[in-house]
């Protein structure tokens, strides 16, 4: 099978129990019929499942991509099965932002946002019939969070639920920045000093699984408590510019910008190797920094989602965040949850419903 589904999408969707499970149920419930809604999110294997669920719910969907990171053949097997695609792979943000309007201004009723592109451009053009939507990660969140007076709908945040905390982004994201470092350079990681700028969810599994793979990790946070436990987990907590001195790899996983600057060009050791797993290409200035001779992988955009054969996160942790996407999509199509619940967490509700159907669907 896995030889003739050569993108390997069938392969994933099969394996997403729960969205499988939730799209069985759709098939009779049909919470979205008669709404459109947009998205933009990484088009690639994961998400074609956590579409096609929607779809199933009776969804109509217009669907682009984020920058830098849509796969072609995701948007031709959407397209295929009826999704309205806009744009296609791009890294050109003015091209970009051309596809986020489409989306917006095509004013869909929920909208599925992954880094607050999606609401920001609401706020700016807001139409009558949206009725709300969700947000996947931190850093939408964080950009959405001043914007929540005006955007006045109930917008429920993925990434702010202890299971897309624990299971994505501390399992899934350090395992894959991993893999993409081992895929991308053909090094290996025994005995080479690895500094993680920040130590958050994902920083903390970044650490884990390059310390697993006998790597000497670093960590550098600016939060003194996290700082803290980062040494009591056992990592080197230097200074940041003693750690970059000494680096031979450098992960930045912040959701900050100007992490790493060109400034910091002098300090680098000569090989050092950069890689930005943060939502953001701004982490990491990739282009001040190779004008200055460093290395940044796939010019500082998502290491584990940009460049050749990206697979992202695990099929598994993506499983259980779409999941919180379908039941959270549904809560606000069915007038569940309020307008006072504008940029607030996953309802514990939908956590705890979520987490059951993981632990039985693996009995
Ligand atoms: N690559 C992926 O697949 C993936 C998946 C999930 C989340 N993300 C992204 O990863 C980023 C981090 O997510 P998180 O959930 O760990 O966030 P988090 O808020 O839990 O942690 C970020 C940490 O970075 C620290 N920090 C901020 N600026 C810093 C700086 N200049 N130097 C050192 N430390 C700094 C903060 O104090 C914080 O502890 C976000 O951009 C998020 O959207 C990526």
């Amino acid at each position: 099978m896995f030889t003739r589904d050569v993108s390997g999408i069938e392969w994933v969707i099969e394996r997403c129990r729960l969205l499988q499970a939730i799209g069985a149920e759709y098939d009779g419930t049909k919470p979205f019929a008669g709404l459109t809604i947009g998205t933009g999110i990484h088009l690639e294997p994961k998400t074609v499942a956590l579409l096609l669920t929607l779809q199933r719910g009776g969804a109509e969907l217009v669907s682009t991509g984020n920058l830098n990171t849509t796969q072609q053949e995701a948007c031709d097997y959407l397209a295929a099965r009826g999704v309205r695609i806009v744009g296609g792979p791009t890294s050109d943000p003015a091209e970009h932002d051309a596809h986020l309007w489409d989306v917006v201004r095509s004013h869909p009723d929920l909208l599925l946002d992954n880094g607050g592109d999606l609401f920001a451009r609401f706020v700016d053009e807001p139409y009558e019939n949206l009725r709300g939507g969700t947000e996947e990660t931190t850093s939408g969140r964080m950009r959405l969070e001043p914007l929540r007076d005006r955007i006045g709908l109930p917008l429920l945040v993925i990434n702010d639920s202890p299971i897309k905390q624990f299971a994505e982004n501390e399992h899934a994201v350090g395992q894959s920045v991993l893999e993409s470092f081992l895929r991308l350079t053909n090094l290996s990681t025994n005995g080479k000093r690895v500094t993680v700028f920040g130590y958050g969810a994902c920083g903390r599994g970044v650490a884990a699984n390059f310390r697993n793979a006998h790597a000497v990790v670093s960590v550098v946070e600016r939060d003194p408590v996290k700082r803290l436990q980062a040494m009591l987990d056992g990592f080197l907590v230097p200074e940041r510019d003693d750690a970059l001195r000494t680096a031979d790899v450098v992960v930045t996983v912040t959701g900050a910008a100007g992490v790493v600057t060109a400034a910091d060009a002098p300090l680098l050791r000569a090989n050092a190797i950069l890689a930005n797993a943060g939502h953001f290409p701004w982490e990491i200035d990739a282009a001040g920094l190779e004008e200055a001779g460093a290395t940044v992988l796939e010019g500082g955009h998502m290491v584990n989602l940009a460049g050749p054969r990206p697979l992202g996160n695990s099929v598994e942790s993506m499983d259980l965040g779409f999941a919180l996407q379908a039941r959270c999509l549904e809560a606000v199509a069915r007038g569940d949850v309020g307008g006072e619940a504008c940029v607030v967490p996953v309802p514990r509700a939908i956590d705890e419903q979520v987490a059951s159907s993981f632990v039985s669907s693996a009995a």
